[in-house]
């Protein structure tokens, strides 16, 4: 099962299994992350599930999408140009079959 590990900034860390076809927005929802809250409910419109994907494991995830680029610049934590993604469009099994992030110390 696609595997998904969310860092956090006092250094303690999540690993959540997530079934193919959750996003790492859902999977930190429902798994009790915290951190993640994912207001819009994955529809690309709040940024609150905004996340920094490690470096190494930025090779072969999708490209961002015009309105994930229009949400990124409205991340409370501020946007890395290379790692910000938003978690609601990031899909265990499509886009990875295991992922780290960390989770940005604000959503709001
Ligand atoms: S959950 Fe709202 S933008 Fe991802």
């Amino acid at each position: 099962m696609p595997k998904i590990i969310y860092n956090h900034a006092d250094g303690t860390h999540d690993v959540v299994d997530a079934p193919a076809g959750t996003s790492v927005m859902r999977a930190a929802v429902t798994g009790g992350v915290a951190g993640i809250v994912g207001e819009c409910g994955g529809q690309a419109m709040c940024a609150t599930c905004h996340v920094y994907v490690r470096p190494e494991r930025l090779a072969g995830l999708p490209a961002v999408s015009e309105d994930e680029d229009e949400m990124l610049d409205c991340a409370a934590a501020g946007r890395d140009s290379e790692r910000s993604r938003l978690g609601c469009q990031l899909f265990a099994g499509e886009a990875f079959d295991e992922i780290e992030v960390d989770v940005p110390e604000s959503q709001s």
